[in-house]
Parts: C-alpha cells; structure tokens; sequence
C-alpha cells in the first residue's frame, strides 16, 4: 500500500551529518507515493551532492535563492505553493534558531517564512515539519530549547529527536529519527485525526500457557492485526496502551512518545495489564487469548524416560478477559470491540460473541488464513448488520476499522 499516494513533499537538507540520511529518506518516501522536491542548505551540499539527491528524487535540486530556472524568478513563493508539506531533515540547530525568528537569509529559510499551500485558489498555510540532529550538548543547549518552544507555539511540528549513538561518539538526545521513522511520522500526520485525545487500549498476540519451565500451549497468533489497530490509532490521534501477548515485532510509531507497550506472557497477565487500564475510551480485544491453562505448572522439565511415559495434565479455563472488562467497565462504558478467530461458519460465530460477550462491535475473520499474513478480509458485526472488509493489507484494514469505530463512538 502506498500510504503519500498524491501527496508531494518539498525535503529541506541542512547542514548536519544526519544529512546522509536524506537520500534513502527520499527513496522511501517515493515508495510510498509521493513527488518529492528537495530545497538544500549551502552547509548540507557539504554532507551530501545536490547531484546524489536530484539522482533519487528524479527533480531539479534547489539550494539558492538567485536560481533563474524558476521562471519569475522567486523560487521562494513558487517552490512551497503545490506541495503538501514541507519537511526539514536534518534540521540544524543554526535552521531552527532561525526558524524560531522568522530569519530568511537563503532560499530554505525564505521559503519556509513565505510557504503557502495552493488548493482550488485558496491560499492556507503549508505544514511544516521538522526533524532535529545534533550534538546532545548543542540539542540541550538553552538556546535550542528556547528555538523548541517557540517553534512549538508556532505549530511548527519536530518529530523526534532520538536518544542514542550520536556521529560524534558521544550518546544521548539528538540524534534524527531514522528515515523509515520520518517516512511513517508523515504518513501519520496525513491521516484524518478521527480519534483526536481518545486513550485507546489493545491486547494483541497469542497468550502463552507454561506447562513446564521449557514448554506451554499457544497458538498461531502473530500479533500483525493488533499492532496494526495500535498504529491506525495513533495516528488517528489516539494515546494507546499496547498489551502484548509473546511476538516479535516492534512498536509502532515509538518515537512517537503516545504509546505505551506492556509485554505479558499468560492470559493472566493480560487480564491484569487490562484491568488497570479501565478508564480508556475505547478498548479492541484482538489477542487470540489461550482458553485453557495447566492447572499446576511443573517447576522443572518433565522428562521421558520410557517410550510409553506420556505426560497428562489437568487443564483449567481461562478468564474472559474481554467480556470481564466489559461487564466491569459498566458505570464508565469504554466502546468495547472484540475479535474473533474462526475455522468455519464466521459469521455466524462471531453474531453470537456479539451476544455472548455483551459488546457493541465484533470483528470477525478466518484464523488460519491470516495468521501471520500481511493482508486479511473481515466483517464487521453489529447491531445494524454486517460490514465486510477487505481484502487488504492490515494497516488499511486498520484504518478502515477505526473509521468505522469513530462513526460508531
Ligand atoms: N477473548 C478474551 N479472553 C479469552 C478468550 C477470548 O478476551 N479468554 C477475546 C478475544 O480477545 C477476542 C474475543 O474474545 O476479542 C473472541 O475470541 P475467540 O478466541 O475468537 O473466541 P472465544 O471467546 O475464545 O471462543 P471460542 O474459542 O469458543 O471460539
């Protein structure tokens, strides 16, 4: 899925050693769809040839403001008026300081100061977005922080930075977000804010039931649907507490600073991580949580010593966690969404989990063709009827299920 489809971005390179970056940013933003332009500062043609960066983006590379390939010879106002966004990176601390004071002494700062965004002869303010990298000494610098908070009250948006390896060999606060990051920071900021300071709170993954140090029940559960859901979330403008079951795949939009993961094993766990989040707002139950658990769980490996030794144990239920949550929130009424994992009959399984669980919305789909997969097809169930989605990647199956959720809050 190519989530800038449409959108054309003006990147602005400054001078900082994060500027090697730039140009597999503007790989990975092309990949997603967009028009890329790039506008650089004199200093970053020190880190990076405007050739290199013309060579991946495919368009002419501005850097002053005295170039006469723009016809009327004010690149200022003609570069900034069909794009989209505008996105420094690397952003310098010298470029932000003047940022902060409405400086304009080259084409990048002019043009930030003059940026206007075009569209049906209305003229609005271009977004700006900015991705600081520096030394840790210069990011904490008082000055800095003083051009941080006025960029701030200017709506100016600074997606990072990082802590950690700093170029200079030094580690700590500065350090620009990496351009996977930046790219999914941008796509964020494009989708709609449907969920606008709304906390949500999701389980996701398999639960893992040890029966021994060494062994435990589990099942296919790879996690993709849930993070998904997290992701859609946030950058639907949504705080979330991420609860996940054993898998491995990263955080979503960590640098973020509005997601909050907790990893549990058993369903015990997560019923414990669930409860004490029962003031949010909405809760998706995606998990496929394990229904049945080792009533003892044996403190050491067992051990086969006999061909014919086989093990038995005593397996007892697992907590609902998703009806429990629901039944308990009752006086506050967070918009409680489950999931269901069928085999067989979907739809009609999930239409009693609608009942059975006491929830407003059911998402129902096929377990074992889409464990672990990256595209899945599900119906939604309601009150109202049923609402069948996709085919689709996860992520724009996601979304599609916030929106549906935000109509239905
Ligand atoms: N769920 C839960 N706690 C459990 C079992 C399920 O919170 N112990 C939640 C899941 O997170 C999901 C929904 O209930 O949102 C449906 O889960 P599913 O495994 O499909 O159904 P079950 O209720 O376990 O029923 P069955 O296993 O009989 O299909």
């Amino acid at each position: 899925m190519m989530s800038l489809n449409n959108k054309t971005i003006l990147l602005g390179i400054t001078g900082g050693i994060a500027a090697y970056k730039s140009p597999e940013l503007v790989r990975q933003l092309i990949k997603q769809g967009a028009v890329v332009k790039v506008v650089m500062t004199e200093a970053a043609t020190h880190f990076v040839t405007p050739t290199t960066l013309q060579a991946v983006s495919g368009n002419p590379v501005y850097i002053s403001q005295w170039d006469a390939r723009i016809s009327n010879g004010m690149p200022h106002i003609e570069l900034s008026r069909d794009v989209d966004a505008i996105l420094i990176a690397p952003a310098s601390a010298d470029f932000m300081a003047k940022l902060s004071l409405g400086l304009a002494d080259d084409l990048l700062s002019t043009l930030c100061l003059a940026r206007g965004h075009e569209s049906n002869g209305m003229l609005t303010e271009c977004p700006l977005l900015i991705t600081p990298a520096m030394n840790r000494q210069m990011w904490e610098h008082v000055a800095t922080q003083r051009s941080v908070a006025r960029l701030v009250q200017d709506q100016i948006i600074l997606l990072g930075p990082a802590s950690g390896d700093q170029a200079c060999g030094e580690v700590g606060m500065g350090r620009m977000l990496e351009p996977a990051e930046i790219c999914e920071a941008l796509i964020a900021f494009f989708q709609p804010k449907l969920l606008q300071g709304k906390k949500v709170l999701i389980t996701a993954g398999p639960t893992y039931e040890a029966i021994d140090p060494v062994r435990g029940l589990t099942n296919r559960s790879s996690g993709k649907m849930g993070f998904a859901i997290a992701r859609a979330a946030l950058e639907a403008g949504a705080t979330v507490h991420l609860i996940a079951g054993p898998v491995s795949l990263e955080t979503p939009l960590a640098y973020s600073g509005k997601i909050f993961r907790t990893n549990v094993l058993s369903a015990l766990d997560m019923q414990s991580a669930v409860m004490a989040h029962q003031d949010c707002d909405i809760f998706f139950s995606v998990a496929a949580v394990a229904d049945w658990r080792a009533s003892q769980m044996a403190d050491q490996k067992i051990k086969k010593q006999h061909a014919t030794d086989i093990p038995s144990f005593d397996v007892v239920q697992n907590p609902d966690i998703l009806q429990g949550f629901a039944k308990n929130s009752i006086n506050h009424h967070p918009f409680c969404v489950g999931f269901a994992a069928e085999t067989e009959n979907v739809v009609e399984y999930g239409k009693k989990k609608l009942m059975a669980k006491n929830i407003p919305l059911l998402i129902a789909n096929h377990g074992p063709s889409t464990f672990g997969e990256d595209h899945n097809q599900i119906t939604l169930i309601d009150a109202a009827g049923e609402t069948h989605l996709g085919p689709a990647d996860k992520l724009s199956l996601a979304r599609d299920v916030i929106r549906e959720v935000s109509k239905r809050l």
